[in-house]
């Protein structure tokens, strides 16, 4: 694992009623959150993401089922299967980012640290490795 697969690992309140997980903006996720989103009935072979972000904090977490995230700074590329909801990935400014093979049921949630903003996005992947490398 690299440096840019940077997973957290939440702690779970389990007992015979079931498990409960409490994410905190500033506690255990490193930023305070300004969005939640999640993405639900991605379709088999189905993939998303393919952008990155100019100034954006973001932490995913797949609370049910698995997918694939590959991550890339523009000097490496790291993949990284999100399958419990106990792991958070985090994924940084400047990093683009790639899903795929999401299960069937599959439901990936993601705090962000600020507002949704079209123009923060780095949806190119040359105009992303231009930024980075400059
Ligand atoms: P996008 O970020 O491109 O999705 P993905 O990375 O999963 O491929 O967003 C898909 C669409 O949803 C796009 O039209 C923008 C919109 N959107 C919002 O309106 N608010 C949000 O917080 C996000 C993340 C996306």
């Amino acid at each position: 694992m690299s440096g840019l697969i940077r997973l957290l690992d939440f702690k779970d309140v389990s007992d015979k009623r079931g498990t409960l997980v409490a994410l905190e903006g500033e506690r255990n996720i490193p930023f305070a959150i300004k969005r939640v989103y999640y993405m639900v009935d991605v379709p088999p072979g189905e993939t998303r993401g393919f952008h990155a972000h100019r100034k954006l904090q973001q932490v995913a977490v797949c609370l049910n089922g698995s997918c694939k995230m590959v991550l890339d700074d523009g000097k490496t590329r790291e993949s990284v299967v999100l399958d419990s909801p106990t792991k958070g990935l985090v994924i940084g400014d400047l990093v683009w980012r790639e899903m795929s093979e999401f299960t069937a049921g599959a439901v990936l949630m993601v705090l962000a640290s600020e507002p949704y903003d079209e123009a923060d996005y780095i949806r190119d992947h040359d105009e992303f490795l231009t930024i980075v490398r400059s």
